[in-house]
């Protein structure tokens, strides 16, 4: 089996030998690359992954790029379009492993044409580049919590969203307004940026969790899986006119914010945005507004349904 291209990752990092890393959505694309550059600095991999077998294929394939990791190299089922699932993942996590140092909220995806529900109720879109990763952090925090790296917890972004400037907050679950693709994505995408700004706010307020830091990072606009199944066609034309870059390179961000010494040290409260080449940008207009921020938070508790009552913070 042929090995993944590994990037080098010319920053100081914090050790991150032995450390547990979750990575949702690692059997394709920028989390398959982020798990075998992890994997090579000698991290344990909890591979995420809603299709068991091609995660076992991409698993094989991380062993094939760094051979001395088959033991610390782990399959789990996680499918976001499903709270039970993210439930049983992270009940079965916190199980197996008393902490869990890094997560990385990667997995996503473009959405359909015309709109489709989850089991819960929720657009697909919405529900698995949010909701499913909102409800997933907030289980999974018991075991964050105990981390000594100190825990951090990265999500995968999109600068697509960047000239959006409203959440729109009344209407997070498009039923009164479908839009193309297109603007779909990056619609859903920008919460990424309000909840990581919420999440830190409610951290540093709470004691037994202030040392967990956050960040967003955006992999840049990289050939991947993504949006391929709903309309090849129009992907790989915008791909050629924007001129994406290969896959691999989509995982620098991630690992930087993952494991660089630089991203650990961000004070209380404060997160940080970096780019496809781990530069700090602006935040987001709709991350700095708290109002904004506390309504996404409190709408996705009442969007989670049964399991509202575990996001404690
Ligand atoms: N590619 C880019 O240019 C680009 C640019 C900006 C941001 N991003 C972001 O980068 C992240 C990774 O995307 P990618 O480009 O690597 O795309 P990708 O190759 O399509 O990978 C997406 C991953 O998410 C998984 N996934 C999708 N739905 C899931 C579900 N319901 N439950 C669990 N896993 C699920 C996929 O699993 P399956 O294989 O089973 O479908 C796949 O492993 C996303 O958050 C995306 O928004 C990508």
């Amino acid at each position: 089996m042929p090995g993944l291209e590994l990037l080098k990752l010319p920053f100081p990092k914090v050790d991150i030998l032995g450390r547990v890393v979750i990575v949702t959505g690692a059997n394709n694309g920028v989390g398959l690359y982020t798990t075998a550059n992890l994997a090579q600095l000698g991290a344990t991999v909890i591979m995420a992954c809603r299709n068991l077998k091609k995660a076992e294929e991409a698993r094989q394939q991380v062993i094939a790029t760094v051979p001395d990791s088959t033991s610390r190299i782990f399959v789990r089922h996680l499918d976001l379009s499903d709270f039970s699932s993210v439930k049983t993942f992270a009940t079965g996590v916190m199980k197996e492993w008393d902490t869990v140092d890094v997560l990385i909220n990667n997995a996503g995806i473009v959405g359909q044409k015309t709109r489709e529900t989850t089991v819960d109720g929720n657009e697909v879109s919405f529900q698995t580049n949010h909701l499913s990763h909102f409800l997933l952090t907030n289980l999974l925090l018991p075991v964050l919590q105990r981390s000594t790296y100190p825990a951090r917890i990265v999500n995968v972004a999109s600068m697509a969203a960047y000239p959006l400037t409203k959440l729109n907050i009344d209407d997070l679950n498009f039923e009164k307004h479908y839009p193309d693709i297109f603007e779909l994505y990056p619609k859903t995408k920008l919460s990424n940026y309000a909840f990581t700004a919420e999440l830190s706010r409610r951290l540093a307020t709470s004691p037994s969790l202030s040392h967990i830091s956050t960040s967003t990072v955006c992999p840049g606009f990289v050939i991947t899986g993504l949006g391929v199944n709903v309309d090849e066609a129009a992907i790989t034309a915008i791909r050629e006119k924007g001129g994406a870059r290969p896959g691999h390179e989509g995982a620098f961000s991630s690992v930087y914010a993952a494991c660089s010494v630089e991203a650990g040290e961000a004070p209380k409260g404060e997160w940080r945005f970096y780019d496809t080449y781990a530069v700090k940008q602006e935040l987001h207009p709709v991350a700095k507004d708290e109002e904004v921020g506390r309504r996404l938070w409190e709408e996705s508790r009442r969007l989670v349904g049964r399991f509202g009552g575990e996001v404690t913070l």
